[in-house]
């Protein structure tokens, strides 16, 4: 797919005031730094569509792009821990899981991992979540060019070994990406053009 036109619609801190534009919607969430912002950035060609930073925290609202006049890409804060006193469970922004849990129009989600980091606890706990509330993703592997391809493969490889150890029974749809040399664009794009495809013929 060619990314003929992308554009800021509009930021917003509570899911029930996002567009209602009935067209697919793909997020990207993650911790914060991952890259989300920047990978947004790679695959629409845009050099400042999102804003990035490399301090963390620079994302604080959901952010709606219009891609091809015809999809949205959402730009995520990251999430992180709160502690609650009474059980000290970690637990995630109400706006992002009220964000996941009612927004009809998302189709997937895409969760980022930093490629050079083992598996976080803060990174499974979300794909478990998501998967609780039957909601698709994709795992993107991002910052590519940090590492070697033997190190890369081998950490890709731990990272599967890890979840398929733990309750996981298959490893999700992966990709790998680099918002410096581009690596991912192409099949991430392939990726949601096929399922808006399908929206399409339904
Ligand atoms: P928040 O909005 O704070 O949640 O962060 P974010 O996930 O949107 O991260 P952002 O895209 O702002 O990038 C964070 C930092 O990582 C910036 O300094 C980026 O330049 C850097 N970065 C992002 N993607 C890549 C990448 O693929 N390769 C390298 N080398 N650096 C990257
Ligand atoms: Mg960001």
């Amino acid at each position: 797919m060619q990314v003929k036109s992308a554009t800021f619609v509009v930021s917003n801190s509570e899911v029930a005031k996002c567009p209602n534009t009935m067209i697919p919607e793909y997020a990207f969430i993650g911790r914060s730094n991952v890259g989300k912002s920047s990978l947004i950035n790679m695959l629409t060609n845009r050099k400042s569509l999102a804003k990035t930073s490399g301090r963390p925290g620079k994302t604080q609202l959901i952010n709606h792009f219009l891609i091809n006049k015809n999809w949205h890409l959402v730009d995520l804060p990251g999430y992180g821990y709160a502690r609650v006193s009474k059980k000290d469970k970690k637990y995630f922004q109400k706006f992002i899981t009220d964000y996941f849990e009612h927004r009809q129009q998302l189709v997937s989600a895409f969760v980022l991992v930093d490629c050079r980091h083992e598996p976080q606890p803060i990174d499974t706990d979300f794909m478990e979540y998501l998967g609780e509330h039957q909601i698709p993703f994709s795992i993107i592997f991002t910052k590519a060019d940090k590492l070697k391809p033997n190190a890369l493969e081998r950490n890709i490889e731990f990272y599967k070994k890890t979840l398929l150890a733990s309750a996981w029974i298959e490893f999700p749809n992966y990709f790998i990406s680099s918002a410096s040399n581009k690596i991912g664009q192409e099949e991430i794009l392939a990726y949601i053009d096929e399922i808006n495809n399908n929206f399409e013929q339904d």
